[in-house]
């Protein structure tokens, strides 16, 4: 009973009921005409999954499938009882997923929300798509749940859901998670329908953002569009007063299951592969980049660093090896084609200057997707990770980085701009990932780290992690919730606003 969750419900045990745009599996035909589940990519994914897993519920979302048919409805009954929680989809037309998934929700939402306006094609349709889309996923949510759960939206593509649920006439509890940053009013009013979206997101009852900076910006966007809010609170928890009813804002650090991260790192099959890894690329510090095809990753500069790096150092010349691996993502969008294209330029060119024959190569490149195994393997091989996206809301890559890193030996450079800079902040060498030469100086400084500086660092770091994984990340959201008394909620200690930046803090 001391679960908050069941203080959220009236009557007995409450379900948890979680929305998101994906389920964490798409689901495609083979050439036999089986539906096959493919495990969802992404740090949504990754870090809601171990969740599901330990609580049971309810996941609704898209299966991912173009054609819609009614076995896959026992597709999902079959693959949830195995993955023991209930799945349920909301199935999109093809020109559902153009306006909604592709427009509205990443070539608006996505490229506005990281600073990139110039990105944004404020297309008059993608909006009017992304509220009917909004409608469909509030219908099924509105038909699936009791009085008594718990509803939990999350991330972008779905702002619109808890203003649709009260149309539909629903009192229950809902809480939205964004998982992407929040940006400051000098971007986000150039959002046409800036009004609306602000209007539906205080119809939520709990509205989750990863970093202060990110609540810090919406706070001032509501300040700036409704002047009769109040808001109260100084801790980790605010609360505005919006016609009558509470609404709590609050900074919540996702995170990932860091346990499970570092028992799986410590399998023999792990520590084979890593191993494997460094008889391929012998004699040679590894330095690895992990991301989805994203062009807020920072991936073309990364690689003008690892140039500039070799460049301006040749001493490191076959001592260091940039292993860079790419998941395919967002295909179908244009600009993501184009950074897939400028990305194997840049390879190129980088192997192109400095490789030499029958030896060394400088970036090891793989476009597709690990399975978990790999992943952990390229962790536990790498002896510095590079993770400088432009802007991130998070970033779990760098947390997954330090929980697999068992023997503490390795160094995380990572981007101030990424939200996970707040609490790693102080083991990390934190970096500008604009600044070519700096990213460039900062990696010839952890190639030549003594190992007890190294040590140190990664340590404190898996400190921060561990502390604050993702069970502490739900528990603290629904407990913000049902808690009577917002001064229960000081900002946590694992979140250093000392070491970090400025602009992540107050
Ligand atoms: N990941 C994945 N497939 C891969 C490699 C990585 O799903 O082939 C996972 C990775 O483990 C991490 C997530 O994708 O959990 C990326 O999350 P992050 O927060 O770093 O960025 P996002 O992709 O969500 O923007
Ligand atoms: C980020 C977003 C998630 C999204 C994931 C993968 O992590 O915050 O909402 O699911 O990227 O992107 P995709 O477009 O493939 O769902």
């Amino acid at each position: 009973m001391n679960d908050p969750i069941n203080r959220i419900g009236t009557r007995g045990r409450a379900r948890l009921i979680v929305v998101s745009n994906r389920l964490p599996f798409a689901f495609r035909r083979d050439d036999a005409g089986r539906w096959q589940a493919e495990p969802g990519g992404g740090g949504l994914v990754t870090a809601l999954l171990p969740v599901l897993r330990h609580r049971g519920g309810t996941w609704i979302g898209w299966p991912g499938a173009a054609d819609y048919s009614p076995d896959l409805n026992e597709e999902l009954a079959t693959v949830g009882e195995d993955a023991g929680y209930t799945l349920k989809g909301v199935f999109l037309t093809a020109e559902e997923v153009r306006n909604f998934y592709e427009g509205f929700s990443n070539e608006i939402i996505w490229p506005l929300f990281h600073d990139m306006q110039m990105l944004c094609n404020f297309h008059p349709l993608y909006w009017r798509t992304y509220c009917e889309v909004n409608r469909k996923y509030a219908q099924l949510v509105h038909d699936s749940s009791g009085p008594g759960d718990f509803i939990w939206v999350h991330d972008y593509h779905l702002m619109n859901v808890a203003a649709e649920l009260r149309r539909l006439g629903s009192q229950a509890r809902v809480g939205f998670f964004l998982h992407i940053p929040f940006p400051s009013p000098d971007i986000y009013f150039k959002l046409p329908w800036r009004n609306a979206l602000i209007e539906a997101l205080l119809q939520y009852d709990v509205i989750g953002f990863q970093t202060v900076r990110d609540r810090r910006n919406f706070v001032q966007c509501v300040r700036a569009l409704r002047r009769d809010i109040e808001f109260e609170g100084r801790g980790q928890v605010l609360q505005a007063t919006v016609s009558g009813r509470q609404v709590r804002i609050g900074n919540f650090p996702i995170s990932i299951d860091f346990n499970a991260f570092m028992r799986q790192a410590a399998t023999g099959e792990v520590a084979a592969r890593a191993k494997e890894l460094h008889r391929l690329l012998p004699n040679r510090k590894l330095v690895l980049g992990i991301d989805r095809l994203d062009y807020t990753k920072g991936i073309p500069q990364r690689l003008q660093a690892f140039h500039d790096v070799l460049t301006r150092y040749p001493d490191l010349r076959e001592r260091l090896s940039l292993i860079q691996v790419v998941v395919p993502s967002r295909e179908d969008i244009g600009q993501y084609r184009e950074l897939k294209t400028e990305i194997e330029q840049l390879v190129g060119k980088i192997n192109g200057s400095f490789v030499r024959p029958g030896g060394w190569v400088p970036v090891w490149y793989e476009y597709r997707s690990l399975s978990r195994i790999d992943l952990l393997a390229y962790y536990r091989a790498a002896d510095v990770a590079l993770v400088t996206p432009l802007k991130d809301g998070m970033n779990l890559v760098a947390k997954e980085y330090c929980a697999s890193s068992i023997e503490e030996d390795c160094v995380l450079i990572l981007s101030e701009f990424a939200g996970a800079a707040a609490q790693l902040g102080r083991g990390a060498l934190l970096v500008n990932p604009y600044d070519i030469e700096g990213v460039a100086d900062a990696i010839h400084r952890a190639f030549h780290m003594s190992a007890r500086e190294r040590l140190a660092r990664m340590r404190s770091m898996r400190r921060s992690v561990r502390e604050a994984d993702v069970f502490w990340w739900v528990d603290s959201f629904l407990r913000a919730t049902i808690a009577r008394d917002l001064r229960a909620f000081p900002q946590p200690d694992n979140y250093s606003t000392v070491e970090a930046p400025d602009y992540l803090s107050f």
